[in-house]
C-alpha cells in the first residue's frame, strides 16, 4: 500500500527514518534527527541558489517551466495580457481576484490620487550626479520614501500594509521618471491624474513644452501590457530579496529597495539592458553565427542575453507575447533596426546543439529592449521599466510572508569548511 512518506536509510549508521511527504516536498527539518552521535547537529541540505528548495508556500504564481506556463492567481498570462490592463492586474495579484467594476474604479483612483511624491524627494534627487544610472538613484529614492511614512514600520496592521502598497504601487512610476529627468537635465514633469497608469508615465518621462503630453494609444497599451508580463514571477532573486529583507520586519520601501538592487543585476531584470548592448556589439546579423560561436566556445563565460532561464526550460510564454507585440509598437515607430540581428540570433541558437541540449530559449528580456528602445526609452531605463510593474508582485508576495504563521526570518544554514577554532597571536608576535 503506498503512503505519503519517504525512507531513508543512513547508511552511516544503518537507522531508517520515515518523514511526511506533503505538496511532492520533504521538510528540510524533519532530516535534522538524522545523526550519527547523541552531540551532532543533525542533517542538512545544501542548496546553493535554491535549485531545488521551496522557501515558501505561496498562492500567487504558478509557472510550469517544462510546458512554458505562467498564470497569476489562476489566469493564464497570455489571458490577462490579451484583454485585461495592469491595474487590475495588481489588484489580482495582491487580493486574489479580479476586481468588480466598482472595486476596479475605487482601486485605479486610489493608486491615482498617491502618485505624487513630496517636494523634498526632488532635493533628494538632485543629489546625484548628473550620469548616475536610474536603478541606483530608484533604489535609493525607494529606500528614502520609509522615511518620509515611519508608519510603514507597522507590518502587522494589515491597514497600514495596504496604505503603504498602495502609496508604492503609485508612486514607482513618478519616481522612475524623476531619475531619467534627473538624467537628461530636464525639469520633473508632475502626474497628470486623468491619464492611465501607462500613459501617466509616459508623460512624466517624454511631456517637454506642449500644454497637454498626448499619448500614443497603441503605445500606451503596448506598455501597458508590458507591465502584466513583468508583474510577478513567482520566487525569482529580487522577490526573494523582497521576502528575505520583510522577513526582518522591515518595512516595505527599504524591502522594496533591496529587491530593485536585486533585480539590477545583468543575469536578472539588468539582462534587458545587456541585451541590447549584445545588439549593438554584434553590429550586422552576418556576425551573428560568429557570435554563438563565441558563446559556445567561452565556456560559460560569454553569455547569449536574454536565453535561458532558471525554471523555463521551454520558451519563455512572455516572450512569445512580446515578440508578437513588437510589431504592433514598430508600426507607430519604425523597424528597430537590431531586430534582424535579434531573430537571426534566435534561428541560429535554437537550432544549436549547445543550445538545445541545455534547453536555453529567448527569455523575457529578449525582445523587450527592442520595444523600449523603439519608444525611445534610453538603454540605462530598461531595468527600470521591469522594476516599476514588478513592485505589484514584490508587495503581493510580501504580503503573503507577513500574513503567514508558517514564515520565519530568513536566516539560511552554512556548511562551515574554514580554520578549527585557534589561539590569537598579537601583532608584535606574528612574522
Ligand atoms: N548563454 C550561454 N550559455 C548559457 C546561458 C546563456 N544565456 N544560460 C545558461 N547557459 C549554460 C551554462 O553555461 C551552463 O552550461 P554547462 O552546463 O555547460 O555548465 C548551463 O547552460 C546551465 O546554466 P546555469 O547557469 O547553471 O543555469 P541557471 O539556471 O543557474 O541560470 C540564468 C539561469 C541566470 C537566467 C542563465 O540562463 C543566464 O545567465 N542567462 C542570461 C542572462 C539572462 O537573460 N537573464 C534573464 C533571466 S529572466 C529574468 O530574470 C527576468
Amino acid at each position: 500500500m503506498s503512503k505519503d512518506t519517504l525512507s531513508i536509510t543512513d547508511n552511516r549508521t544503518g537507522k531508517t527514518y520515515e518523514v511526511p511527504v506533503q505538496d511532492g516536498t520533504i521538510k528540510a527539518m524533519d532530516l535534522r534527527q538524522i545523526k550519527v552521535a547523541a552531540d551532532d547537529f543533525g542533517l542538512m541540505t545544501y542548496d546553493p541558489g535554491f535549485m531545488n528548495t521551496a522557501s515558501c508556500k505561496s498562492r500567487i504564481t504558478f509557472i510550469d517551466g517544462d510546458k512554458g506556463i505562467l498564470n497569476y492567481r489562476g489566469y493564464p498570462i497570455d489571458q490577462l495580457a490579451d484583454q485585461g490592463n495592469y491595474l487590475e492586474t495588481a489588484y489580482l495579484l495582491l487580493k486574489g481576484e479580479l476586481p468588480s467594476k466598482a472595486q476596479f474604479d475605487a482601486w485605479a483612483e486610489k493608486v491615482t490620487t498617491h502618485t505624487f511624491v513630496h517636494e523634498n524627494v526632488k532635493e533628494l534627487m538632485a543629489g546625484f550626479r548628473y550620469d548616475a544610472h536610474p536603478m541606483g538613484m530608484l533604489a535609493s529614492m525607494t529606500a528614502a520614501l520609509s522615511t518620509f511614512y515611519p508608519t510603514s514600520k507597522q507590518v502587522r496592521d494589515a491597514q497600514e500594509r495596504e496604505r503603504h502598497v498602495n502609496r508604492l504601487i503609485a508612486k514607482i512610476p513618478t519616481l522612475a521618471a524623476f531619475a531619467y529627468r534627473h538624467s537628461m537635465g530636464l525639469p520633473y514633469v508632475y502626474p497628470d491624474n486623468e491619464l492611465s497608469y501607462a500613459a501617466n508615465f509616459l508623460q512624466m518621462m517624454f511631456k517637454t513644452s506642449e500644454l497637454k503630453y498626448k499619448v500614443n494609444p497603441a503605445l500606451e497599451r503596448a506598455l501597458d501590457v508590458l507591465f502584466i508580463l513583468h508583474a510577478d514571477h513567482e520566487q525569482n532573486c529580487s522577490t526573494s530579496a523582497m521576502r528575505a529583507i520583510g522577513s526582518s520586519e522591515a518595512d516595505p520601501y527599504c524591502a522594496a529597495a533591496g529587491a530593485i538592487g536585486a533585480l539590477y543585476g545583468p543575469l536578472h531584470g539588468g539582462a534587458n539592458e545587456a541585451v541590447l548592448r549584445m545588439l549593438q556589439e554584434i553590429g550586422s546579423k552576418d556576425k551573428v553565427a560568429g557570435f554563438v560561436k563565441e558563446v559556445k566556445e567561452s565556456g560559460g563565460d560569454v553569455r547569449l542575453m536574454g536565453f535561458g532561464h532558471r525554471v523555463y526550460k521551454n520558451y519563455d510564454p512572455r516572450a512569445k507575447i512580446i515578440k508578437k507585440m513588437a510589431d504592433h509598437v514598430f508600426e507607430v515607430t519604425g523597424r528597430n533596426s537590431l531586430l534582424d540581428i535579434a531573430l537571426e540570433l534566435e534561428r541560429i541558437a535554437l537550432e544549436d546543439e549547445y543550445f538545445v541540449k541545455r534547453k536555453l530559449y529567448p527569455n523575457v528580456d529578449f525582445y523587450s529592449g527592442l520595444i523600449y528602445q523603439a519608444m525611445k526609452f534610453p538603454t540605462e531605463m530598461f531595468c527600470v521599466l521591469f522594476a516599476i510593474p514588478r513592485m505589484s508582485g514584490w508587495l503581493a508576495q510580501w504580503q503573503e510572508m507577513i500574513e503567514d504563521k508558517e514564515q520565519k526570518i530568513a536566516r539560511p544554514r552554512q556548511i562551515f569548511l574554514g580554520s578549527a577554532q585557534r589561539e590569537y597571536v598579537p601583532l608584535h608576535r606574528r612574522g
